[in-house]
């Protein structure tokens, strides 16, 4: 077997060994294929900033999806998913109708969207395998779309902008979904980098990789998961972009330069009065300082001060808990337990709230007892245990083996 990247660890190679077996078990043989990998991602600081034009930062997770691509010599697309043991076979023409949000509804529409483009135009077998938590608010959607197109453009040998890759990725996401997401979480895994955070500014695709590398500065992130997935979760991420959406709207009628609540500044705010609501007035200020908190988390990040980055991401929770009411009891109290350890230098919600996870960045001789404690306040109160991961290093989006 030949590995692609020397820093490939020896358990990804036992995983491609398994991959390529199973290809073999369920398309013949494993001639000619090739194994892409996209991993999800969990997001420092910078919520709910994504789809206001605002700052994120976001680093790779060890968690990924893995896409096993061989071309075919006609336009026969045969899929299949590991995880669910489920297969989707169609003529490329001919996009098979699947249920929203299922599995093949990413794939499908990822493939779909690349054959309108014009850049698939063959069919091809592909194996999907992913252990992204599901649900978790670790963005296993965002990897299954970013490795389906880069495992794409491997085996069919086309090349697609990276830029493109994601904007596409986040199509499938709108229109094939039904998920009216921001672009970080498609940005993150195809250009997050292996012992870098990602800095993005989310209206001019500007990025920088700020190196944390965890492992070696003595440091590890906990991701303590709720297991709280609330159905309402999807409805409300939509009212809060109406709301913003609102606040954009009014901020026109006075100021008319605001594009976005990226544009919105306190001194214009403050102005606006009464012209909005006090929940309204909230939203904005929340959006104001999770920008400005995001870009000196970079700061901190850059010049390795641990200790405000953490101070950030507390402050980041209360703002997303008070202001922008997107936190769940849950969290809140993941977030208060991990915050009263010492060796943790911050604790915060991530992602699009109402349950999901917590991020932790915490000193490595502090992870056993924050885990221990974590997972004793939660069953206290819950009844039942958080799920928690240590990351001690970072993936990004890669070619893991190819078949000369
Ligand atoms: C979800 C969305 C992202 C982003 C976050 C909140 O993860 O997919 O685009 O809006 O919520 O920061």
């Amino acid at each position: 077997m030949t590995s692609l990247s020397s820093e490939v660890s020896q358990s990804a190679e036992i995983v491609v060994h398994r991959l390529l077996s199973d290809f073999k078990d369920q398309f013949g043989s494993a001639d000619g294929a090739l194994v892409a990998r996209a991993p999800g991602r969990v997001n420092l600081i910078g919520d709910h900033t994504d789809y206001n034009d605002g700052f994120v930062l976001p680093i790779t997770i060890d968690h990924d999806v893995y896409a096993v691509v061989r071309a075919r010599a006609d336009d026969g697309v045969r899929l299949y998913s590991v995880n669910y043991e489920d297969a989707v076979f169609y003529p490329l023409e001919d996009r098979p109708h699947v249920t929203r949000g299922s599995w093949a509804s990413y794939v499908t529409g990822a493939i779909e969207e690349l054959r309108r483009r014009g850049f698939v135009s063959g069919g091809f077998d592909m194996m999907i395998y992913g252990n992204v938590p599901l649900g978790a608010g670790l963005s296993s959607s965002a990897a299954l779309e970013v490795a389906v197109v880069f495992g794409l453009s491997a085996a069919l040998e086309f090349d697609i902008d990276p830029i493109d890759a994601i904007r596409l990725c986040q199509t499938v996401e709108h229109w094939y979904a039904g998920v009216q997401c921001g672009i970080m979480d498609q940005f993150a895994s195809r250009l997050g980098r292996r012992g870098h955070a990602l800095f993005l500014d989310c209206r001019t695709l500007d990025h920088e990789h700020v190196p944390l590398p965890l492992f070696q500065s003595g440091l590890a992130l906990v991701i303590a998961d709720s297991r709280v997935t609330r159905e309402l979760a999807n409805s409300k991420y939509s009212e809060r972009r109406d709301e913003c959406d609102a606040i954009v709207a009014v901020a026109n009628q006075s100021d008319g330069d605001v594009m976005a609540l990226r544009d919105l500044t306190p001194a214009v705010l403050g102005r606006l009065g009464d012209a909005l609501t006090e929940t309204l007035r909230n939203r904005a200020r929340h959006v104001i300082e999770e920008n400005q908190r995001v870009k000196s988390a970079r700061d901190a990040l850059k010049a390795s001060d641990f200790e405000a980055f953490g101070t950030l991401m507390n402050e980041s929770h209360e703002s997303l808990r008070d202001l922008y009411e997107v936190s769940a009891p849950e969290l809140d109290l993941l977030v208060a337990t991990a915050q009263n350890i010492s060796g943790v230098h911050g604790a915060r919600m991530t992602g699009g709230g109402f349950g999901g996870c917590t991020v932790n960045l915490v000193e490595q001789a502090a992870v056993s007892e924050l885990k221990q404690t974590l997972r004793n306040s939660y069953a206290d109160e819950y009844g039942r245990e958080p799920r928690v991961y240590v990351l001690k290093q970072n993936h990004q989006t890669e070619l893991l083996y190819a078949d000369e």
